[in-house]
């Protein structure tokens, strides 16, 4: 179909909260490893992923023949039948999930997960409250949004009750106007006044990010979870680590909270689960686990075959090729590289990111920060026009994120800080 009819069409057919990333439509056909393709057969460096999902890369042929295979002999049988490849993921899970990580739910998109955590949380303490940070995105059904604080993306409500807001750790912006590392972790010290003064004394249980990547590529300082999992165990509380985004391979780690040295008691899945195709999970310690009793939760097509079969020639593509140390190693070059571009334009305030996890903050004017939010908008469609797609986020709406599939080389980062610096070039004269 050629693109004007098929702009006729999604226009006609399709709900309009669909939003197009770009002032022009892009009519994308094809993939390849870290690249993308127009339906004019133009090539793009793809720093986008699907939204952070195609970890190991677009049409690689070991994913498709795992599918391929498992299409021919089963399609699907709902959980409630006993099938290999959702016992074999959940098995591999476990052994790559850290601490005790080990029984695992299958569902569709993260935002089940983030449901399905949560219910069982509820379950295992026996309250409804949750700490959540500001600027969090956990998904677009009632408890995910619930738990989201990100105006732009809550609907009218009403939302989920028991819910308390605590300042995320966002160094570049820190609400309490202290400097890292002098400020003590006052954003997660804080945790426990809000406890204290805005629950009945007991929590369900502390969700994040391990990154907030909607939310900016938010990192926070190392000790972080650390020193905010002490203060909910004080209160009983467990921890939902959302690794839906930072997942499989996407930080240089195979979850991002392992970065912090803590162990979540459940973990939210999703995303670069199944490199494509819809599939998310949660993983909880088998002292959690059982809190969610027979027939207490099911997904009619979570856990199919199909998907599973991906997801586990996922896992090993990953592991074979190295592309977890490759996204640690091209991660911290594009981020050195990222740095020069940082020395010389002025409207960059802050780069930062683990692995292939990358936020480029843009400010009109470093000394009070305030957002480029034209600046984004004009970075993005001038690196579209030049071959190079690339994410937006930020609670203000002005970061760059960058999240190319894991594959990609250092020749790719030059070629991205490249386009980059001529996009900057321009932007820098509207600051
Ligand atoms: C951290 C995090 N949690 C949950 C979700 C929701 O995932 P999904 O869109 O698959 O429902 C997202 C999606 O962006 C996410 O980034």
């Amino acid at each position: 179909m050629d693109k004007r009819e098929l702009v006729e069409k999604r226009e006609q057919y399709l709900l309009p909260c669909y939003a197009h990333y770009f002032q022009e439509y892009l009519y994308l056909t094809r993939g390849e490893g870290q690249f993308i393709y127009d339906d004019q057969g133009r090539r793009y460096l793809d720093c986008f992923a699907g939204v952070a999902v195609v970890n190991c890369g677009h049409a690689r042929a070991e994913i498709r023949r795992a599918v391929d295979q498992q299409m021919n002999q089963l399609v699907h049988t709902s959980s409630l039948m006993l099938t290999e490849p959702m016992v074999t993921l959940a098995e591999k899970l476990a052994a790559i999930a850290p601490g005790k990580l080990q029984k695992s739910f299958f569902c569709n998109s993260g935002a089940e997960a983030v449901e399905g955590a949560t219910a069982l949380v509820k379950a295992a303490t026996d309250n409804h409250q949750f700490i959540a940070l500001r600027s969090s995105f956990h998904g677009r059904t009632l408890m995910a949004l619930s738990l989201t604080a990100q105006r732009s993306w809550r609907g009218k409500g009403p939302y989920a009750p028991g819910i308390i807001f605590v300042a995320n750790p966002y160094c570049y912006r820190c609400v309490f106007k202290l400097r890292y590392p002098s400020c003590g972790l006052a954003c997660a010290e804080d945790i426990d006044e809000a406890i204290r003064t805005s629950t009945n004394g007991k929590i369900a249980g502390f969700i994040a990010e391990p990154i907030q990547g909607n939310g900016g590529v938010v990192v926070p300082p190392k000790e972080y979870f650390a020193a905010v999992s002490q203060i909910i165990k004080r209160y009983d509380g467990l921890f939902i680590d959302d690794d839906v985004q930072t997942g499989f391979g996407r930080t240089g780690k195979w979850f991002g909270i392992e970065h912090f040295g803590v162990e979540p008691d459940v973990m939210t899945l999703g995303k670069g689960i199944a490199n494509g195709l819809p599939l998310g999970a949660f993983i909880a310690t088998p002292d959690v686990a059982p809190a969610l009793g027979l027939g207490q939760h099911f997904s009619t097509f979570g856990g199919n075959p199909v998907n599973c079969a991906a997801a586990i020639a996922n896992i090993e593509l990953l592991e074979k090729e190295d592309l977890i140390g490759n996204a640690d190693r091209v991660g911290s070059y594009f981020l050195a590289q990222l740095g020069k571009l940082a020395d010389t334009h002025q409207t960059i305030g802050e780069v930062r990111g683990l692995g292939l996890m990358i936020g480029i903050e843009l400010v009109k004017d470093r000394a009070n920060k305030e957002p480029h939010c034209q600046g984004l908008i004009q970075l993005v469609e001038y690196a579209r026009e030049h071959g190079l797609l690339l994410g937006k986020s930020g609670l203000h709406a002005n970061v760059v994120r960058i999240t190319p599939p894991l594959c990609f080389r250092r020749e790719d980062v030059d070629q991205a800080c490249e386009i980059l610096e001529a996009g900057l070039n321009r932007i820098d004269s509207i600051a």
